[in-house]
């Protein structure tokens, strides 16, 4: 069986995990040196020969992206980090930061360095104010070592950090709705292109990754591409973190070779809660159509998942048992879907609404049979057709659902009501209906 492989979650059992003398006494701030004698472009191939694979649900081979970055046009660069962690079931990158802050912060020097920006920005959201705390805390140590500032390590390498909180928006962590953010606009995606590699913040070349991304590099510059490509599967490499959350014995952070399934992942982990079955999960997050128990040996990678029908994505396996109504799940998810939606285009800013007006006529047992067609009918109208992604990531709940579960949905009908709801089943029949 597939083992875990602890790599940023390795030392979150220590008290003081998050401190600067912890992540130092484990091997912390080692790769820096190490980064900043090779020239950036070096340091670029490195991670590109790495298949390090971007962690915020894309899957876009880092080292790639960094080499987009127009170099020797005596432009600013910016590197910003994407901590808004906004998607449903998605608590990887906070825990991260709350645990080994410091795995981001020479991150960030690092790719930095590659990218010759000499500023970043984290761009996290405003509610986990105690993240934000802990983060701001080890910047500030990070300038107090010398890391940060001017001339880190004699380097002759000079790097600003600024940590932004945002209000709290999931469309912030749309890279170029985060961008327009930054910048004091309102959080809305912006038309590509250009992208931000030619025009990102404040118009100038800008790489966007994701907290575990940029977390991940000082392991791979320290440890070296063997050993990270002798985790994973052969065009996913390495570690990452899976999110198990919901139905669970032990929801919580799994670190593991991609390629692990959730079968192994439940066995790591103590499985479904006791006397439960599962009914279904996502392999990444609510935007990512959902699975059942015959995809417990999918491996989850970026390849397989998708052979499957289904995304990668966060890696945030969220696991819902026998219990659980599958019309009312996908009723919440596209609640947040329409509360989410930035307005910009109607697909989307309509299309969200009409969804969860459905869905509550169907959970309700007020639908027909035609209704679901219809509502098929009206994902397909959203999806693809709107300006941003988070549109096709509120109709796959929809979709994926119905193709698992339409009897279900039917069942509603027949039922006069939520057949999973005791409560309304009984008020109904009191009601003689
Ligand atoms: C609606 C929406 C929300 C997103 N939220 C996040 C987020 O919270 N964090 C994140 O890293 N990426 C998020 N993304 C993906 C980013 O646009 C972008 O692809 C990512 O930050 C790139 O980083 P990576 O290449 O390191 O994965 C979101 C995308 C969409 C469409
Ligand atoms: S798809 Fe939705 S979130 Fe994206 S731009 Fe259109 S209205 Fe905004």
């Amino acid at each position: 069986m597939t083992k875990l492989t602890p790599v940023l979650s390795k030392n979150w059992n220590d008290a003081d995990s998050f401190t600067i003398a912890n992540y130092k006494k484990h091997g912390g701030y080692k790769a820096l040196p190490k980064a900043l004698s090779q020239t950036p472009d070096e340091v670029i191939a490195l991670i590109k020969e790495s298949g390090l694979r971007g962690r915020g649900g894309a899957g876009f081979p880092t080292g790639s992206k960094w080499g987009f970055i127009p170099q020797g046009d005596n432009k600013a660069h910016y590197l910003v980090v994407n901590a808004d962690e906004s998607e449903p079931g998605t608590c990887k990158d906070m825990p991260l930061l709350l645990a080994n802050p410091h795995s981001l912060v020479e991150g960030i020097i690092i790719g930095s360095y590659a990218i010759r920006a000499n500023h970043a920005f984290i761009y996290i959201r405003g509610e986990v104010v105690h993240v934000v705390r802990r983060l701001q805390q080890a910047i500030d140590d990070a300038y107090a070592a010398g890391l940060l500032g001017k001339n880190i390590l004699n380097s002759g390498f000079d790097l600003e950090v600024t940590l932004h909180a945002g209000a709290g928006a999931y469309i912030c962590g749309e890279e170029t709705a985060l961008l327009d953010s930054l910048e004091g606009f309102r959080g809305q995606p912006r038309l590509r292109p250009p992208f931000p590699a030619i025009a990102g913040l404040y118009a100038m070349p800008t790489v966007v990754n994701n907290v575990e991304s940029i977390a991940s590099v000082p392991a791979i510059i320290d440890n070296g591409n063997e050993w990270f490509q002798a985790m994973g599967t052969e065009k996913s490499k390495g570690f990452t973190l899976y999110s198990l959350s919901g139905h669970v014995s032990n929801p919580g952070q799994f670190e593991a070779p991609l390629g692990i399934t959730l079968r192994e992942i439940l066995e790591l982990s103590g499985g479904m809660r006791p006397g439960h079955q599962l009914k279904f999960w996502t392999p990444g997050g609510s935007s990512t159509p959902i699975f059942t128990a015959e995809h417990l040996d999918v491996p989850l990678d970026y390849e397989a998942v998708s052979a499957a029908g289904s995304m990668l994505g966060t890696k945030a396996l969220q696991v819902f048992d026998e219990t659980t109504c599958v019309v009312r799940a996908a009723l919440r998810w596209s609640e947040f879907y329409k509360h989410e939606s930035c307005g910009k285009c109607t697909p989307c800013r309509e299309g969200t609404w009409w969804l969860v007006q459905m869905l509550e006529d169907l959970e309700a047992g007020r639908g027909t049979e035609a209704d679901l067609d219809k509502l098929l009918d009206l994902c397909d109208n959203i999806a693809g057709r709107s300006f941003c992604a988070l549109a096709d990531g509120a109709v796959a709940p929809i979709i994926s659902t119905l193709k698992y579960f339409r009897s279900e949905y039917i069942l509603h009908q027949t039922n006069g009501g939520c057949p999973f709801d005791p409560i309304a089943s009984t008020l109904f029949e009191t009601a003689g209906a």
